[in-house]
């Protein structure tokens, strides 16, 4: 019988390309999201895309914090691991409305890992994120790398980092895996799945995106005074394809007896600068994409990349696509779909 794995958050931008991924490798997949910030037609794809494992996919339209909801579920189904994504994220807002982000990033992770418990499934591979490494000091970021939280969004990630280590210390029967993944760009090649943010996009793909099929005039380019090649801002932007297949190792490292609650890095390994991304997009897309220079965005790091080592070695996996493919990939899927899933409603 085929592994069951639950997917928190898994209408959302990574989640949706995981559980593509998880289909095709055979497993099945059972999404749990309340759809704040996703659109159920992102499932309804993965299924077509999954063509005849897509029946393998259900979806519960559940908060991660109603708690009898969920324990509903876990009666009714075995899982054999959890990966978790549900989770608010944006950086700004978090600031704004902190209380907000440790309610729903929080709760919502206490509150699953309290029915996993109670119902023996101890196997999770948690989304942390490169932003626990704050400002660095010393590029590239190793999993040993000093840690510090610049906004409650960050600090969510931090915590719960922390409440996993506790958790496997309580009870070495837990095997979790903490993803500190770096900047994911990028669509399935088939261009029907993507991100498709809510408002105004936070993050640079998606502004850059909307700025070619005209939604937007202009990108405003936050910070041209860092002590960087072109004094843009430099990150290690990782294709959602490749972080997919991340997950996939990760799930199956999960099964090792040595593993207990570990952290990986996933990204290239390469810092590329706002400038160079919006470059290769304009390459890939023929289109120009208008700048407007402004000053730095409070929170932002000046170089963030990381080290893949520990991933290439324990997990056995490495990223495969460079920038050319991301922004191919983004502008496919943008100009297919230029309001994003509401397209085709
Ligand atoms: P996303 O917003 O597209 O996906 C998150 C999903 O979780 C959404 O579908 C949302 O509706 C759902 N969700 C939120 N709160 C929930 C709750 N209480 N109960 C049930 N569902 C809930 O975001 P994403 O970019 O796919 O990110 C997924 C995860 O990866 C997040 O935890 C994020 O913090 C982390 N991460 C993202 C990035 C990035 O740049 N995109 C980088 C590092 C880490
Ligand atoms: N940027 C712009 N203009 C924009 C948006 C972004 O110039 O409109 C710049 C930023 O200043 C930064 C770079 O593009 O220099 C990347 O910014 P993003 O907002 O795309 O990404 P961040 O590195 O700030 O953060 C992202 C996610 C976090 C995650 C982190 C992990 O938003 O959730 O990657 O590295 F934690």
């Amino acid at each position: 019988m085929s592994s069951s794995i639950l997917v928190t958050g898994g209408a959302g931008y990574i989640g949706s390309h995981i559980v593509l991924q998880l289909l095709l490798g055979g497993y099945k997949a059972v999404v749990v999201d309340n759809l704040d910030n996703s659109s159920e037609i992102a499932l309804k794809r993965v299924k077509d895309l999954a063509a005849e494992n897509g029946p393998n996919l259900t979806f519960n339209k559940i908060d991660l914090r109603d708690k009898p909801a969920l324990e509903k579920l876990f009666a009714s189904e075995k899982f054999d691991a959890v990966i978790h994504f549900a989770g608010l994220k944006a950086v700004g807002e978090s600031v704004e409305k902190p209380l907000m982000y440790y309610n729903n990033n929080l709760i919502g992770t206490i509150t699953l890992l309290e029915v996993m418990a109670a119902h023996g499934c101890k196997k999770l591979v948690f989304s942390s994120s490169a932003t626990v490494y704050g400002w660095p000091k010393v590029v590239p970021c190793t999993e040993e790398s000093p840690v510090s939280a610049m906004n409650p969004y960050g600090r969510t990630k931090l915590f719960i980092e922390e409440i996993c280590r506790d958790l496997h210390l309580s009870d070495s029967s837990w095997k979790i895996i903490l993803l500190r993944y770096f900047n994911p760009v990028g669509s399935h090649p088939s261009g029907y799945l993507g991100e498709d943010p809510r408002g105004i996009p936070n993050n640079l793909m998606p502004f850059v995106q909307q700025v070619a099929v005209g939604r937007r005039p202009a990108l405003t380019v936050f910070g041209t005074d860092y002590g960087t090649k072109d004094g843009t801002g430099v990150r290690d932007f990782i294709h959602v394809v490749d972080l997919a297949d991340g997950y996939i190792a990760a799930l199956n490292k999960l099964s090792d007896p040595s593993v207990g609650c570990e952290v990986y890095n996933l990204g290239t390994g390469k810092g590329t600068s706002v400038l160079e991304m919006v470059a290769a997009f304009e390459k890939a897309s023929g289109k120009k994409i208008p700048l407007v220079k402004a000053s730095r965005r409070p929170g932002d790091a000046e170089i963030l990349y990381g080290s893949t080592e520990k991933a290439e070695r324990e997990l056995n996996w490495k990223a495969k696509y460079g920038i050319e493919e991301m922004c191919r990939d983004q502008w496919n899927w943008a100009s297919k779909n230029p309001y994003g899933y509401d397209s085709t409603n």
